[in-house]
């Protein structure tokens, strides 16, 4: 047996080039931090940038932890569950750096850490998530889940959706203006449950081409629906303007079509897959006659 600590190695111990690229996905914001160390160091608040980094790539991590059920089904990549958990961890690794620092930035003193996590709802809402994240971080084991049995563990780690939303919710909460990446997020949260629901209810396990289609339109609509009502209800401006503004692409691009392009993107790699998996299928084999 490997030993656990050799990452990079898959469960027969052989070198795997799965796992050394997540590994290096997983350490790529701590090589930025370090990149934009200067700047980090020289700004007016360099342990708040550091805990604003750590939140973000933990929910990052999240998302991709999230995605790769969708995409190992998508992609007809199987293998790519192997590198699930070690995404999971690495979330929680981040969100764990993202307290530290919080902490830090109260200069250790612990009573002022709970004091203020108990009078922010944002703060009570980021630490729930915290909180279930580490439940599931500490029963990632292949011994807990043996001791857990299969079904309660998949049970418990169902939670992963609920601890997702308090996450964006406490994204959402603490963005002080522009809301263009957490409602990002957000419509890509949507996205992964929309397709676990889809699946579910047609009984299946891979959504055809033309549902992944639907599914990205409807929620690219949805999302510019969602920020029309968030931006007019909390500037006081008519949701027909905001929309309206949707199609001024010199701002950028807004949400909705942000999560339209990633929806087309897999369904451009679902249709290539189909074709490639049809084409390489062995033919069935000729009854003898
Ligand atoms: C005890 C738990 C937590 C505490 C004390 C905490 C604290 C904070 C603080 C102080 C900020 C910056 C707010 C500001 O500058 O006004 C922040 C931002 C953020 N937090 Fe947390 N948080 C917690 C849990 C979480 C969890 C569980 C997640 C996600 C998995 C998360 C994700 C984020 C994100 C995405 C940001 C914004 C990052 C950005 O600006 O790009 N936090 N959090």
């Amino acid at each position: 047996m490997k030993p656990a600590w050799q990452l990079w190695r898959d469960r027969r111990g052989r070198l795997s080039a799965l796992r050394m690229a997540a590994l290096a996905l997983l350490l790529l914001p701590v090589t930025k931090a370090l990149f934009d160390a200067g700047d980090i160091v020289h700004g007016a608040r360099p342990l708040n940038n550091l805990i604003h980094r750590a939140g973000f790539w933990a929910l990052v991590f999240l998302g991709l932890t999230l995605a790769v059920t969708p995409l190992r089904r998508i992609a007809r990549y199987g293998n790519l569950v192997d590198v699930r958990r070690m995404l999971g961890v690495g979330a929680f690794f981040y969100i764990a750096m993202h307290l530290t620092l919080f902490t830090a930035d109260q200069r250790f003193d612990l009573g002022k850490v709970v004091h203020e996590i108990s009078h922010r709802v944002y703060l009570i809402i980021g630490a729930t998530a915290w909180l279930g994240l580490a439940t599931l971080a500490a029963t990632s084991t292949d011994g807990m889940v043996r001791r857990l049995g299969g079904q309660r563990w998949r049970r418990l780690h169902q939670a992963i959706y609920a601890i997702a939303l308090l996450a964006l919710i406490h994204y959402f909460q603490q963005t002080k203006a522009d809301v263009t990446v957490p409602t990002f997020a957000a419509s890509l949260f949507v996205w992964l449950i929309a397709y676990r629901l889809l699946a579910w209810w047609q009984e299946t396990s891979e959504l055809s081409t033309l549902n992944l289609l639907a599914l990205s339109i409807t929620v690219s609509i949805l999302t510019f629906i969602g920020e029309a009502i968030g931006i007019g209800i909390a500037f006081h401006v008519s949701p027909l303007r905001v929309l309206a503004v949707a199609f001024d692409f010199s701002a950028g691009f807004r949400p909705g079509w942000q999560v339209l392009a990633a929806g087309l993107s897999v369904v451009v790699i679902d249709a290539v897959r189909a074709r490639w998996s049809h084409r390489t299928a062995r033919p069935p084999a000729v009854a003898a006659e």
